[in-house]
């Protein structure tokens, strides 16, 4: 479900009441739903053009069900390519069949419905981190899922869908071949250590060479670091010199990486890292990829309660189309945890300075005044 700001043609008279939230054409609340118009309000009203939110059906989604990755499944996800690829050298066809199980059960659990990554589920502490190569699994693991979504969107049949799956699982795998002090490294790396580090996508399709993937998935492995506007590596390929399955994980593994917690630096708010993705279409990324990307997105389900930065708690009200990272929010709490009995929005479209710190995803809705 989307939200669209709607015109209507005012034909109110003075003690009338509002029928619907008013608003003006960028989204700034002119009057609550229920508030009397007076002759000063009436005359204000005619003179400008005002809308309301209007929902618009998504013919692609069932709107009404959304439900996060399944948990239990994401962790034996992430165990399962832990066991098939931690010290991994040389790939064999046996790994590949066995990611391909995985690959089937990812397509499954986002065939279903409208699935979204609950992209704080997997929280890894400095020692997995340490002791495992946990952090490249479940980066491949949301690169993986956020492809598979987006390249749905595109409308990839099933057999292209596995082939990205996969591409997207294994787009890393070099990084395997970077040492752990380097890959975890606080701070900034030296010249060196950048160069080493930049051989990854090399380093995957070295590895893979006796696997007998098929080339889209090691075109994803060797150039998923390629941009549109061709300032990437390797190559510096140019627009659909890049296959569009590595497109797609370019956008995907952007998104993930900045989003994560690191050891040494906590993750970037998801809905800015959007709008960074959305700032770069036609720069660094395919404008159609990045499209499909925002529109698959799931950021904030319509009716989940959230906390905004500056304390207030409140719930979705209205995702506009245009600006899915900016949410309609109705308060139910003010920043020191009053409830909120009267209808009060906010609109993050209009205030900057606000934006969404926190999201409870699996609250029940009810009983918000
Ligand atoms: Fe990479």
């Amino acid at each position: 479900m989307n939200w669209l700001l709607k015109q209507v043609h005012t034909n109110l008279a003075a003690s009338m009441t509002a029928s619907a939230d008013l608003f003006d054409k960028v989204g700034v609340l002119l009057l609550h739903k229920g508030q009397p118009i007076t002759e000063s309000i009436q005359k204000l009203l005619e003179n400008r053009e005002v809308f309301i939110w209007e929902k618009k059906e998504d013919e692609n989604r069932s709107a009404n069900i959304i439900k996060p990755f399944p948990k239990d499944v994401y962790e034996k996800l992430v165990g399962s390519l832990w066991n098939i690829y931690h010290e991994a050298k040389l790939i064999s066809q046996e790994q590949i069949k066995k990611t391909i199980e995985l690959v089937e059960i990812i397509i499954k659990q986002l065939r279903a419905t409208n699935v979204y990554l609950n992209l704080n589920m997997v929280r890894l502490d400095v020692e997995q981190f340490r002791h495992h190569d946990y952090g490249t699994f479940v980066h491949s693991l949301n690169v993986a899922i956020l492809a598979t979504l987006t390249a749905r969107r595109l409308g990839y049949s099933e057999k292209k869908l596995k082939y990205l799956t996969l591409g997207a699982l294994l787009h890393d795998l070099g990084k395997l071949n970077i040492p752990k002090e380097i890959l975890n490294k606080p701070g900034t790396l030296t010249e060196k250590e950048h160069l080493l580090m930049k051989q990854h996508p090399q380093f995957g399709a070295e590895m893979l060479k006796n696997s007998r993937v098929l080339p889209s998935v090691l075109e994803t492995v060797i150039k998923h670091h390629e941009r549109w506007n061709g300032t990437g590596y390797p190559c510096g390929l140019k627009k659909n010199d890049i296959h569009l399955d590595a497109q797609i994980v370019a956008v995907t593994d952007v998104f993930d990486a900045l989003t994560a917690d690191r050891p040494y630096r906590k993750g970037l708010p998801p809905y800015y890292a959007l709008e960074m993705i959305i700032a770069g279409a036609g720069k660094g990324y395919d404008p159609i990829v990045v499209k499909a990307f925002r529109e698959s997105l799931i950021l904030y389900p319509e009716n989940a309660v959230i906390t905004l930065n500056t304390g207030e708690i409140g719930v979705v009200a209205a995702v506009p189309m245009q600006m899915p990272t900016r949410p309609l929010i109705r308060l139910l709490k003010d920043n020191k945890g009053r409830i909120i009995n009267k209808e009060q929005y906010i609109d993050l479209m209009q205030d900057l300075t606000r934006f969404i710190g926190r999201i409870e995803f699996n609250l029940p809705m009810r009983g918000y005044p």
